[in-house]
């Protein structure tokens, strides 16, 4: 269907965007102002009806099953939202925990509310700018954001367990975390993924004495079926479980992060943690083929890039397009949609995203004008900045037999955080201040000043890449997020195009992936992704190929058919017997 803006003459929508594509963003966007309309946002809280059953799926067979038995001793999808992010957090400390952050968003099957509840991490209020520059050298200090306690800006997830099981949940705290305080009471087996992402990690780990106690045996990684016990992690959860909040973020739980923090060189105070508090934000919507995607607004980056891609391929005659033709033009998409992220998107309680033009579809259309269907963009003909984040972090989704849905993507960083557990808490702390741009305000190559809307301040949000996302179609609903760094976006954007021609949930997280991020200007591919012919036909086009040693990703998507009311769970096949898709299939949750 050929592009259309209600109310705009088309010329004008094609000449304020082609300004926007083709010169350096910050001063065009104020050419799209004004005469462009955007149409009304899909309407989400239309009645959905009701699954057959539930579906959980994540990274973890063991938060996936306590998950599953909230569910099963009557907690709803936020119920057992609450179990499998406190689970992860445990069987999976190299990705999430309660020393980090993370996104939950939500969609309450009574009243169609959609919501999105931010649990990132904080800047502590000492921080500054320029924390991590040699005040000799102007430059960043090696490892001071990746590697202890300066690295770890203030935990979100605690409070984001407290609030959803509140406001959301439909059972006491403690019985959602009832499963995980058992499994860490009890031992959890440690696992193959646990050990690869350790490989990267065992130095830094065996130098901080809590981290080599909790997780090193002798100093040495643990053999994989090594069963890990974490009273610590119990107690602490017992601890939010009867006191709510406080129980984290006051009182001998507070006192010790601040304590061990300081004691290694850190800035946190308590005032630090009593003021932490979640932010609900409106998720971000809009249309794409008849469905509506809700998806993460600022701070992520993820959302924005989303629909500025979707909304760009959805100006072309997909179905007809040649598989070839689908790939040059999905990258095409991603180079514009990564560009812009740098130099718009932060922390929205601390500057202005001109989120509404970034996702409006005048604006997509801009950028699509600007792509040939021939060749590729050498990125250096777009200027703009880039940034990378590192992986890792995890995702997981849920339907429950009442049709509420949990789609939610929480992280420590990278693998295993800072890498310090405070003794007596039993989590890792996160490295997340590697997220805000550390040297901000330096002109790129093309002179433009990147990065500083992602500037460290003091009680900021690092920006993020982190994307869970809910489809609301006509015939399905899809949840879907992985972990990946900023492969993030494109992993969820190539997961929703497969799910739109028909995959199955187990389809669409198997696909081999495609990448393509601005910078650097070039196609990465997973191991055996592309057949020889496809990448010649794309090298054809000026694009330059490049195939990785490994692959990437962790994705977990629930189906739910409206239709028949049936539902799918597909875990990522990336981490075999690791990850989990499990679905009520007789009904029991009903
Ligand atoms: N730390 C990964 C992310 O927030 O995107």
């Amino acid at each position: 269907m050929p592009f259309r803006v209600p109310g705009a003459p088309r010329w004008r929508v094609v000449l304020a965007s082609l300004l926007l594509a083709l010169a350096p963003a910050p001063p065009a966007l104020a050419a799209a102002q004004g005469p462009v309309e955007r149409p009304a946002a899909p309407a989400v809280d239309a009645p959905l009806g009701r699954p057959k059953g539930a579906a959980i799926a994540s990274a973890n067979a063991q938060a996936t099953d306590a998950g599953m038995a909230v569910l099963r001793a009557g907690g709803n999808a936020f119920d057992a939202a609450v179990a499998v992010s406190a689970a992860l957090g445990l069987v999976e400390p190299e990705s999430s925990g309660l020393g980090g952050g993370g996104f939950f968003l939500l969609r309450r099957a009574s009243d169609g509310k959609v919501v999105f509840v931010d649990a990132r991490e904080r800047a502590p209020l000492a921080a500054t700018r320029d924390m991590y520059l040699d005040p000799a050298t102007g430059e960043p200090r090696p490892r001071q954001t990746i590697d202890g306690a300066l690295a770890a800006a203030i935990p979100g997830l605690p409070a984001g367990l407290v609030h959803v099981s509140a406001t959301y949940g439909r059972m006491p705290l403690g019985e959602a975390l009832a499963p995980v305080i058992r499994l860490a009471e009890r031992g959890w087996r440690f696992g193959d993924k646990n050990i690869a992402m350790m490989g990267w990690r065992k130095d830094v780990l065996r130098d901080d004495p809590g981290a080599s106690a909790l997780f090193l045996i002798d100093g040495e990684v643990p053999a994989a079926g090594t069963r890990m016990r974490n009273r610590d992690y119990a107690d602490v959860l017992r601890r939010l479980a009867a006191e709510g909040h406080d129980g984290f973020y006051r009182g001998p739980v507070a006192q010790r992060l601040v304590d061990g923090v300081r004691a290694a060189g850190g800035i946190w105070t308590l005032e630090d943690l009593a003021q932490y508090r979640v932010v609900e934000r409106a998720p971000l919507v809009f249309t794409h083929r008849g469905q509506a995607v809700v998806t993460a607004p600022p701070p992520s980056s993820g959302g924005v890039a989303l629909a500025a891609t979707l909304q760009i391929l959805d100006g072309y005659d997909w179905a007809n397009e040649s598989p070839v033709d689908r790939l040059h033009l999905r990258t095409e998409a991603m180079r514009r949609a990564y560009r812009d992220r740098a130099i718009f998107l932060g922390d929205p309680d601390f500057v202005d995203v001109p989120v509404e033009l970034l996702t409006h579809p005048a604006y997509a259309a801009g950028l699509r004008a600007s792509i040939s269907t021939e060749r590729a963009t050498p990125s250096a003909l777009l200027p703009g900045v880039t940034r990378s984040e590192r992986p890792d972090t995890t995702h997981f989704s849920i339907v429950d037999a009442e049709g509420n849905i949990a789609a939610v993507t929480q992280t420590v960083n990278l693998p295993y955080g800072n890498a310090m557990v405070v003794p007596g808490t039993g989590f890792l702390l996160n490295n997340e201040m590697d997220d805000f741009s550390v040297k901000p305000g330096v002109p790129n190559a093309f002179g433009l000043v990147g990065e500083d809307a992602n500037a460290i301040a003091p009680g900021k949000r690092p920006l993020s890449s982190m994307t869970p996302t809910i489809v609301l179609g006509p015939e399905r609903v899809s949840v879907v997020g992985t972990p990946g760094g900023s492969r993030i976006i494109s992993m969820v954007i190539q997961g929703l195009l497969a799910l739109d021609a028909g995959a199955s949930a187990a389809e669409a997280v198997a696909e081999p992936r495609v990448h393509h991020q601005y910078l650097p200007d070039h196609v990465s591919i997973e191991p055996g992704a592309l057949d020889a012919a496809t990448r010649a036909a794309l090298e054809a086009r000026g694009h330059v190929v490049k195939e990785e040693p490994r692959t990437w990703g962790n994705m977990q998507v629930v189906l739910w058919h409206r239709g028949d009311g049936r539902v799918e769970a597909g875990a990522d096949p990336r981490w075999k017997t690791v990850g989990k898709g499990s679905t009520d299939e007789g009904g029991i949750f009903r």
